[in-house]
């Protein structure tokens, strides 16, 4: 795949510069990166100007909070499929790649010829790969989606209703007719989809089995996952005694099909979820966390007559307009009615006061923590600046 590279940048010290004292006085931040690599290693923070007034039929925005989802980490690699549009700030040599796909928005200017937007409205974006990881951009209204400022809906699951939610709502949906009662398979449990799956499928009567990997405190996982409604949590270790898993999975089910199984791992394990799936059944791969391949034998396709599908949320928005409008608002429902949990997540504030190397510190160390996979917990960034 191509990587992304764009050349002759300004470098910390030169933008730094560029905005002299007054850049602290009166300014906004983006985390940005010149060119593709390890995040830890390419992203940084820079000091941008002040927006002006919006322009006839866009509006001006502050970021209340911005995810940094696994994708994102991939686009910065230079390894996804979709790739960013570079940016350039005045007073600002060079452009650079603003990061961050996903975020919440809240109209704080709105430019001639606006109609569905006004001052305090919550947005989310409608285009992929705008730069949400920033405190304030103006963006043409065509490219954002509002989201009803609902009383029971949080500024966190507003700001990452766009990306986990939604694909965990197209997963549950989109594949099969399920019913109350029916069940869904699926790995990655802990993840954020994984748990926005769990939720929803509680909400709608469905069951679910869980797979996750296992650790020290898994009994805490497993009641985590339960409590916010998964039928039965286990671990990819006991997905290895695959005749002791299919006789309880046949005891919990009643004999039932299992006509929907979720990976977003991929390798062995996935092989043997798949495994517990009935006749006519569909397998949707949507991640692939453990960079291996889906091993399906062809007995599953031949006997069984298993459909395998992949999913992609890109495409999905692409080709459904409409249904995005009215996802969003389904959403928001969901989340306001206080049956919808947030992910587990960090709140990482770049301070305005703080200066771009400490502001550049802070977001590498963020990335180097989420490159050892021990975070368990979604990290969504607040960065602060003067439009905010
Ligand atoms: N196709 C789409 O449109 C779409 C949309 C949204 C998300 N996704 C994908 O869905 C996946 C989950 O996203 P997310 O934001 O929900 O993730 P997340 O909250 O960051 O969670 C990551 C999950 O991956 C697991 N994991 C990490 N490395 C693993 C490995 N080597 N083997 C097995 N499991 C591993 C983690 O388990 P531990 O807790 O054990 O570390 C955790 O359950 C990602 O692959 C993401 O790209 C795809």
């Amino acid at each position: 795949m191509s990587r992304t590279r764009i050349l002759s940048l300004p470098s910390i010290a030169t933008s730094a510069r560029l905005f002299s004292v007054s850049a602290r006085i009166q300014a906004n931040r983006a985390i940005v990166y010149s060119h593709n690599g390890q995040p830890a290693d390419v992203v940084r923070a820079l000091t941008i100007p002040n927006l002006t007034p919006p322009p006839p039929q866009t509006v001006n925005l502050r970021f209340v909070l911005s995810p940094i989802n696994p994708a994102d980490v991939n686009v910065i690699e230079g390894v996804y499929p979709s790739k960013p549009q570079p940016s350039s700030f005045p007073g600002v040599q060079g452009s650079v790649f603003v990061g961050g796909n996903e975020g919440l928005g809240e109209v704080t200017g709105v430019g001639e010829g606006v109609r569905s937007l006004k001052r305090g409205d919550w947005v989310v974006m409608k285009t992929s790969q705008l730069g949400t990881w920033r405190s304030a951009a103006n963006v043409p209204e065509e490219q954002l989606l509002k989201v009803p400022r609902l009383e029971g809906l949080s500024e966190v699951n507003a700001a990452t209703m766009m990306v986990n939610p939604a694909t965990a709502y197209c997963l549950l949906s989109d594949f099969v007719a399920l019913k109350r009662g029916h069940w869904v398979v699926q790995n990655g449990a802990n993840s954020a989809v994984g748990q926005a799956v769990i939720q929803l499928a509680r909400n709608a009567g469905l069951k679910t089995i869980n797979f996750v990997r296992s650790r020290d405190d898994i009994d805490v996982l497993r009641q985590e996952l339960q409590d916010l409604g998964a039928t039965h949590v286990l671990t990819y270790d006991e997905l290895d005694d695959k005749k002791a898993v299919k006789a309880k999975v046949k005891e919990w089910t009643n004999g039932q099909d299992i006509l929907l199984g979720l990976n977003c791992v991929g390798g062995e394990s996935t092989m043997a979820m798949a495994g517990l799936l009935g006749s006519n059944a569909h397998l949707v791969t949507y991640g692939a966390m453990a960079k291996r391949p889906v091993p399906i034998p062809a007995s599953f396709y031949i006997f069984k007559n298993l459909t395998s599908h992949g999913f992609w949320l890109s495409r999905w928005y692409n080709e459904n307009g409409e249904r995005k409008i009215k996802l969003v608002e389904k959403l928001a429902r969901i989340m306001a009615s206080g049956k919808f949990k947030e992910p587990k997540h960090e709140i990482v504030t770049i301070e305005k006061e703080a200066s771009e190397e400490q502001a550049s510190s802070t977001i590498s160390e963020v990335f180097r923590r989420i490159a050892l996979g021990s975070l368990r917990k979604k990290v969504i960034l607040n960065v602060k600046g003067d439009d905010k």
